[in-house]
């Protein structure tokens, strides 16, 4: 239960969407052009858990640029790329974008792509992958990024889920500290999949230029050239508000990515009421989300949400520090004029970690900069506290999961400060029915720790279901507490109805606002021949919040140096899944600490790494083995001293 007595607005708003959600959400449906207005915003028969405005058909693309192309914003800057790592940046107007756009639709179009089709993305933060998302769009396409931190595998994975008709895809990405050849992993996702697409378009960087394949690639710049030179552009096409506008991997319990799909007109109604609720944004300013388009929160505050709102949207391709400093973003804010940002805890902790006292926030002008939002990862209270210090501004923490696709909780500055409680994400958005369940799912008290579930039906924007698998749908979510949706974060809600999110209750970790799964580490551990067995856990780093650290048992005939066989466990993991797992720590152990039944005893090996008091677990099988646990973390700059 949230609190009526809470100031602003807010109250109002929220119990509008629970007394009466079908006329709540078609007026927030209101914001968006339709083709076909929808008459009703729900259909609960439909879909594992029911459909939003299902007679409802419209065009995402056109919701985000067209309309604003065609109209007053024309010439207003719809992307400011920034790109401290390639020292360039470039402004593109909303009617420039619009034309791009057109452009490349019409070759994916050439190249066979329709309404319905998959693509997908492998690409770094460059405008050519936005104009690719939203030419997807346009042609009612399915997109899939895949994020450029994540290994040939991965991709492969993800291309036989998807199985996409073609592939777009730059030849490289640019970190500080190396030039990410991409083409080589698409190669090689390629040759390892079962899936092949029909074709990849290839954009060409200076950076590093790629070899093409004969018959398969074909190059970005000479295609949209030939188009452009030709007056080809395709137009928007129509689809249902059910129909799927992307499908974003996310680490699952199990080694296999979980499909998140978004729906198109559900998706775009909540974002669009995000903008000026939530994030207290206006139609003309210039938003900066310093993601990555391969995560939820890049898809949604990147792409979607600030182009439907009329809003500048602000593409950067670097780093809070190191590119070149700790006052990159203060200098991103002041340059375009940023009212609002949104970034990571793990960014601040960088940059606070660098500019301690906030030196560099005073060189450039913020003078538009009205607030800063947190989301990824639990933002630490020391962390919050130092940035309302040195900004001088609010400092709101909200939660989000890939499957959610907007926030569930947060302080809507929009309708009014909410009061901040360090540690708390604040209060739920609209249509979340946020309750806190014990193990048999009944509603604890206020104050009471428990799994965090979500009633049904979810509102619009999130996931009406994984693709093609309602089944895993309801397995994965809606089976653990029958009428909810199960978020697999723990937390408590207080007596005010603010949420605190503790910690996730499965095997997913969180390395620098960054979604893995042990699972999958210890499937690839477990690949080498040398090992017998092994477990991952996420151990305390002040950076990143947590990294993962790899325990294994190599089998009794093996005798060659464990400190190889450690540095080639790492190696794996960075091939394998790729270098954004985070993955340095590989220790070889004599065992691992079990119960009576076989169980590993994963929790008690992070409170020893993580140097917090442990009990010994009644059910352990041998006790000793812990002490081994503790032995192994010493010298390593971890564990129990
Ligand atoms: N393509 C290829 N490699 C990538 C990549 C990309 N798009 N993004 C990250 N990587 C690599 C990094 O280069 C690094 O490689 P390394 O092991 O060779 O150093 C590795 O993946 C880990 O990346 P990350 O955990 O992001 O750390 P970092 O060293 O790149 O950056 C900070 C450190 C402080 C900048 C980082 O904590 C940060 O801010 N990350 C971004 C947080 C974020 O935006 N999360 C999104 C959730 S909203
Ligand atoms: P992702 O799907 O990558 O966005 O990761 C979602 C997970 O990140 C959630 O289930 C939480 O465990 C964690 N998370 C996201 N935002 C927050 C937050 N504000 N506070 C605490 N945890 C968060």
């Amino acid at each position: 239960m949230t609190d009526a007595s809470l100031p602003g607005r807010y109250p109002e708003i929220y119990a509008a969407a629970s007394g009466d959600p079908e006329r709540f959400w078609l007026q927030a449906a209101e914001a968006l052009d339709w083709t076909r207005a929808p008459t009703r915003a729900f259909e609960p028969e439909a879909g594992p858990y029911g459909r939003w405005f299902p007679d409802g058909e419209l065009n995402a693309c056109h919701n985000a640029v067209d309309r604003h192309a065609d109209g007053a914003r024309a010439e207003q800057p719809a992307i400011r790329y920034d790109s401290p790592v390639t020292g360039t940046g470039r402004t593109i107007s909303y009617r420039e974008l619009r034309d791009e756009i057109a452009a490349l639709a019409a070759v994916l179009a050439d190249l066979g792509v329709a309404k319905g089709d998959r693509v997908v993305l492998y690409m770094p933060m460059v405008p050519e992958a936005l104009v690719g998302m939203l030419a997807c769009a346009r042609l009612g396409a399915v997109h899939s990024v895949v994020f450029g931190g994540f290994a040939a595998n991965e991709l492969a994975v993800r291309l036989d889920d998807a199985r996409p008709k073609l592939v777009l895809a730059a030849s490289c990405g640019i970190e500080p500290n190396r030039v990410v050849a991409y083409k080589p992993l698409l190669d090689a996702a390629i040759a390892r999949a079962g899936h092949k697409p029909e074709a990849c378009l290839i954009l060409q960087r200076p950076q590093c230029a790629a070899a093409l394949s004969e018959g398969r690639d074909r190059d970005w710049a000479e295609a949209v050239a030939a188009a452009r030179a030709a007056g080809r552009s395709a137009p928007c096409v129509p689809v249902s508000a059910t129909d799927p506008l992307y499908i974003l991997y996310t680490s699952g319990t199990t080694g296999k990515p979980k499909g998140v799909v978004r729906d198109t007109g559900g998706y775009l109604a909540a974002l669009a009421w995000s903008m000026p609720n939530l994030y207290g944004v206006a139609p003309g300013e210039t938003y900066f989300c310093a993601s990555d388009i391969g995560w939820v929160v890049g898809h949604s505050y990147i792409v979607y949400a600030p182009l439907l709102h009329g809003c500048t949207s602000v593409l950067y391709e670097g780093k809070p520090v190191g590119t070149p400093d700790a006052g990159a973003f203060w200098r991103v804010v002041s340059e375009h004029k940023v009212a609002c940002l949104f970034t990571a805890p793990t960014a601040l902790r960088a940059i606070k970690k660098e500019d301690p006292e906030g030196a560099r926030v005073g060189a450039y002008d913020l003078s538009a900069f009205r607030s800063l939002f947190l989301a990824g990862e639990r933002a630490d209270p020391d962390s919050v506290a130092w940035a309302e210090r040195v900004l001088d501004r609010p400092v709101i923490d909200h939660w989000w999961q890939t499957e959610t696709g907007w926030p569930i909780a947060g302080n809507p500055i929009g309708l009014g400060l909410l009061p901040v409680k360090h540690g708390s994400t604040c209060v739920p958005m609209p249509g979340y029915r946020v309750e806190v369940l014990d193990e048999g799912g009944k509603p604890v008290p206020a104050g009471t720790m428990g799994t965090i579930a979500i009633r049904l039906p979810l509102p619009p924007g999130c996931l009406p279901t994984l693709w093609g698998s309602d089944a895993r749908m309801r397995a994965s979510y809606l089976a653990t507490f029958p009428g909810y949706y199960d978020t697999s974060d723990a937390g408590v809600i207080d007596g005010d109805g603010y949420i605190t999110v503790l910690g996730r209750t499965d095997d997913i970790i969180n390395v620098a606002g960054h979604r893995l799964s042990t699972g999958g580490m210890e499937a690839v551990l477990a690949g080498h021949p040398d090992v017998a067995e092994c477990a991952v856990i996420g151990i305390r780093d002040a950076l990143k919040g947590e990294v993962p650290c790899g325990f294994v048992v190599l089998k009794a005939h093996v005798a060659r140096d464990p400190a190889e066989i450690e540095r080639e466990l790492v190696a794996r993991v960075r091939d394998e899944i790729g270098p954004v797992a985070a993955f340095k720590l590989a220790l070889t152990v004599p065992r691992l600490p079990k119960t009576r039944s076989g169980k590993i005893l994963r929790a008690t090996m992070k409170r020893i790494a993580d140097h917090e008091p442990w009990t010994m677990p009644a059910t352990i099988d041998d006790a000793g083995v812990l002490d081994e646990i503790g032995e192994s973390l010493k010298g390593r700059g971890i564990g129990s001293a």
